[in-house]
């Protein structure tokens, strides 16, 4: 017995993981350990020797039970005093520096429009990406023969040989919208549409997808005097100055009639632009009475209704405001650049806050 005792407790002692220590359990206690044959021995001794024998074969049992389960518990104290050791960090070191996100100044510049037509009662209305050419030709009065259509540089998409469905485009501005909102909510109507407008096109000042911000205005009589008013407090609220000259030019466009650009008074002194001084002129946008064929085709009478419409570059006044000169940077998604011409994420531009602020 004194043998079983010190070799059990010997292996105990000697086992190095919870594996070992089951090894040790079995042999000595397991259905065929050691020690339990020992016991089943019993049944065949005489009375007196099993009353020595019994006793002494119990408590040698206990002493490798409880010695197998301080084993177990050193063993995972150590586990857990190393995986501490391993784990262990110093709370005391200083904090990563914070970095967050910044408004893209496209974003930016979309919620600052939308918040100065909003303040003029103009609503949001959108379209699809993808549109017929219907929607972006031909209801806008610009039929299939039009010089305006091979100038807007147009990516077609792809038609499967039989397929019967009317060519689509990547919409080359954002004035299908015009439609689909007359369509849809009829007159009286006002709506700005900003969204991305695609054309092939790419250098210093243009890139294959860019931004524009449609605006329509439809009533029973709604004038070019509306649209010179709105535009010029558009133009204040936007560059946030407290004057500015607009030159309204005559010009073409097949959806309105009569049609002008637009130009705003600026200064290029020492390469910077202001705007509002000097005696240069920079084009922001077209615009013009929609003309009575577009109504037509968007289901609203002409003979009842009338108003004007603009058509406007987002990237190009994001430019001008803050100071960007290349287009093709808004898109390059360098952080460098994002975190230098980006806005805080909170400052949500408002007419009462502040737009740039
Ligand atoms: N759709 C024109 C373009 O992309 C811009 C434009 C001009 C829109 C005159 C209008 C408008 O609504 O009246 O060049």
């Amino acid at each position: 017995m004194d043998d079983l005792k010190s070799k059990y407790l010997g292996l105990i002692a000697a086992a190095a993981d919870e594996a070992a220590i089951e090894d040790v359990r079995l042999g000595a206690l397991g259905k065929k350990g050691e020690i339990s044959l020992k016991m089943r021995e019993l049944g065949g001794m005489s009375p007196e020797e099993r009353q020595v024998a019994g006793p002494a074969l119990n408590a040698l049992k206990d002493e490798i039970n409880s010695a197998l389960a301080a084993k177990k518990a050193a063993l995972a104290d150590t586990a857990l005093d190393e995986r501490l050791r391993g784990e262990w960090l110093d709370v005391t070191l200083p904090a990563r520096g914070r970095r967050t996100g910044t408004i893209h100044p496209i974003s930016q510049v979309t919620e600052e429009v939308t918040a100065i037509f909003a303040d003029m009662g103009f609503a949001v209305a959108e379209g699809p990406q993808i549109d017929s050419d219907w929607y972006n030709f031909d209801a806008l009065n610009i039929p299939g023969h039009h010089p305006a259509r091979a100038e807007m540089d147009t990516f077609y998409m792809h038609r499967a040989e039989g397929d019967n469905r009317p060519p689509h485009v990547l919409r080359t501005h954002t004035s299908p919208v015009q439609i689909r909102t007359m369509e849809k909510h009829g007159a009286p109507i006002r709506i700005i549409a900003p969204g991305r407008v695609y054309r092939a096109d790419y250098d210093q000042t243009h890139t294959p997808m860019f931004h524009q911000v449609e605006g329509l205005a439809i009533d029973r009589d709604i004038s070019m005097a509306n649209l010179k008013w709105c535009l010029e407090e558009f133009v204040k609220a936007y560059f946030e100055v407290d004057h500015v000259d607009l030159r309204f030019r005559a010009s073409h466009f097949p959806f309105t009639e009569p049609s002008a650009e637009v130009d705003i008074r600026c200064s290029w002194e020492g390469g910077t632009l202001k705007v509002g001084e000097g005696d240069d002129w920079l084009e922001i946008l077209g615009s013009g009475m929609v003309h009575p064929k577009v109504l037509q085709n968007a289901g609203v009478d002409p003979n009842e209704w009338q108003g004007f419409a603009f058509g406007m570059g987002i990237d190009r006044i994001a430019m001008l405001k803050y100071g960007i000169p290349d287009l093709r940077a808004f898109f390059d998604s360098d952080l460098r650049w994002l975190r230098h011409y980006g806005f805080a994420a909170l400052d949500v531009p408002t007419l009462h806050g502040g737009l740039s602020k």
